[in-house]
């Protein structure tokens, strides 16, 4: 059975506003999520975060396990854990490239308030893009 779990967090210090910082979680999360056959994607915005990940219910726990412990990010707070009959994503773990317009779809000007509704129309609407 497959799950889909999207949180939200804030990002600490230069998370995702640096290239650095973004190139260092997407090289990880590749190869992990790779492994563990994990499909996700994340968009920064001005000190936000969004990821959605996919896969089997023990692999998706032992990645939030992680998530929940890394200082990069603060304020974890899960939108959305269900079991979905097929995966939305495709890629091991994609980056949100225009973050603003995305929103705007939604017509959200900022995560800070985002909601799970909201949060599954941006993943729709990423993957009808
Ligand atoms: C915003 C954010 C998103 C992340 N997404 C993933 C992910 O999808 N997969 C992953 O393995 N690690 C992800 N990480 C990193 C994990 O928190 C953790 O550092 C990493 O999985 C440890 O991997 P390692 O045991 O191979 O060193 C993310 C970190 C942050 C801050």
């Amino acid at each position: 059975m497959l799950h889909r779990v999207i949180y939200a967090s804030e990002a600490v210090g230069p998370t995702g506003a640096s290239t650095l910082s973004v190139a260092q979680i997407i090289g990880v999360s590749e190869r992990n999520n790779r492994r563990d056959h994990l499909t996700s994607c994340v968009m920064f915005h001005q000190g936000h975060i969004l990821q959605a990940i996919e896969g089997s219910r023990v692999d998706v726990d032992r990645l939030i396990r992680r998530l929940i412990t890394d200082p990069r990010h603060t304020g974890f707070r899960i939108l959305i854990d269900t079991p979905v009959h097929a995966r939305l994503l495709d890629e091991p773990m994609g980056l949100c490239g225009d973050p603003a317009a995305l929103l705007d779809r939604v017509g959200l000007a900022c995560l800070s308030r985002v909601t799970a509704n909201e949060a599954e129309a941006l993943l729709d609407i990423r993957k009808a893009a």
